[in-house]
């Protein structure tokens, strides 16, 4: 049987934490059998590589495996994907098409977010699994497939049951065997690797010495909630990596990309809906969104006072703070000019390559491996729900929320008019 420690490498999966090393050992051992597994685990934690661990190392490897992202199929076409149809079965079917279930017999279909499926097409779900039989649709024949299902949801599939959006015996179907992936919060101890490895990649990519964390730095980052787990903390240290100059990175900064104020409190475990996780990754977007506006104001302001007064010593010199704050002091600013020769300051993990998986991704199957669009507020909107929380969450204090903001506290006060707040 292969090694956990084999399948982290082969996989690119960082961390060491019982609970990683548990969820791996469960898929390794389950892969052999043709048994049906569902991967739950919050938003962000890693689910889409159990599937795929779990076919390369089953019998079925050489087949062909289908990442299905149930969640973005219309709810019109999702049997026609899974299960084919007929010519004429519907306007616009012109041909007879094979659905999923037919091309991936005898290989692994991975049914992502499965808690998004109709209730009509988990009937039709529900029978491959009983006795591998299904229908196209538009036809009456009976066909037969061998597929082996792998499912994922970040939902609470008891309470989906319970407001009859998910049969319940279809989840004891599909969960026949359940691989939990716990939250980021309570697998501590792989934060710093992952860290450490994100920070790398970036410092690679983006050609720049690797940011570290400082001690205070880090264990703020061990106790942070982490509502968008693995995912969120990847893009933390991508913001990192790209906007520090100062590449030794203490807690003070590091606590301006954490949202909700990088709060050390301990971390409320048992939240159970999972929207709020996409909400904390929006906020880091739009509060860089939001710090880059500022800045821009800050730099219409000293462009005008140049404009009206010329480039005057006096200028420079009471403008000091804004001048710093824009394009930072002298030295600050040599930082960002790294070339090859500072190419030894980058700290390289050594995570051996992902050996080749034989996993055949359909292309021609445009909804697998699809991410799902999240929906478009404008930066006013944003900007108006920057500030609310921050007020919220400093109790009104305006001192304080426009700190946190990184704006003065009058243009606070003229936002806060301005939105009627
Ligand atoms: N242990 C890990 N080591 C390295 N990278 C990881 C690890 N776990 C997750 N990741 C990375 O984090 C990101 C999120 O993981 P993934 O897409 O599997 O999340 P998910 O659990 O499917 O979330 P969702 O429910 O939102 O689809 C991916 O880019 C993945 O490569
Ligand atoms: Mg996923």
């Amino acid at each position: 049987m292969e090694s956990i420690q084999t399948t982290k490498q082969r996989f690119g999966i960082i961390g060491n934490s019982i609970g990683l090393n548990r969820a791996l050992e469960k898929a390794i051992q389950v892969a052999p059998t043709d048994i049906s597994v569902l991967v739950t685990g919050e938003s962000g934690v890693g689910k889409e590589s159990v599937p795929k661990i779990i076919h390369s190392l089953s019998h079925r490897k050489h087949n062909k495996y289908i990442a299905v992202n149930c969640g973005a199929i219309p709810e019109g076409t999702i049997d026609s994907e899974l299960f084919g149809h007929e010519k004429g079965a519907f306007t616009g079917a012109t041909n007879t098409r094979q659905g999923y279930f037919e091309v991936a017999d005898g290989g692994t279909i991975f049914l992502d977010e499965v808690g998004e499926l109709p209730l009509t097409t988990q009937v039709r779900l529900l029978r491959v699994l009983e006795n591998g039989e299904f229908i196209k649709v538009g036809s009456s024949k009976v066909q037969k497939t061998n597929v082996r299902i792998v499912a994922a949801t970040n939902v609470n599939m008891f309470e989906a049951i319970k407001k009859e959006r998910f049969r319940e015996d279809l989840y004891y179907r599909l969960s026949t065997i359940e691989i939990n992936l716990p939250p980021l919060r309570e697998r501590k101890e792989d934060i710093h690797i992952l860290f450490r490895k994100f920070a790398s990649d970036f410092a690679l990519k983006y050609k720049m010495p690797t940011v570290k964390l400082s001690d205070d730095a880090v264990s703020m980052l061990q106790n942070y909630r982490f509502n968008g787990n693995i995912r969120q903390l990847r893009n933390v240290a991508e913001q990192v990596s790209v906007l520090e100059k100062e590449r030794n990175v203490s807690a003070l900064t590091l606590n301006e990309y954490l949202p909700t104020g990088g709060s050390n409190l301990p971390a409320v475990i048992n939240k159970t809906k999972s929207e709020s996780d996409f909400s904390s990754e929006r906020e880091i977007l739009y509060k860089v969104l939001f710090d880059m506006k500022a800045d821009l104001n800050d730099l219409k302001k000293l462009t005008m006072e140049l404009m009206k007064n010329g480039g005057s010593k006096d200028i420079q010199k009471d403008n000091e703070g804004l001048i710093e704050k824009i394009y930072g002091s002298e030295n600050e600013s040599n930082d960002f000019d790294i070339k090859g020769q500072e190419a030894n300051k980058l700290e390289v993990l050594s995570i051996p390559e992902n050996a080749s998986t034989e996993i055949i991704s359909p292309d021609k199957y445009h909804f697998a491996e699809e991410i799902q669009e999240e929906e478009t507020l404008s930066l006013h909107d944003k900007e108006l729900e920057l500030i609310k929380k921050s007020l919220e969450r400093h109790s009104g204090k305006r001192k304080l929320a426009a700190e946190e903001l990184g704006i003065s506290e009058r243009t606070l006060y003229r936002k806060i008019k301005q939105f009627d707040l």
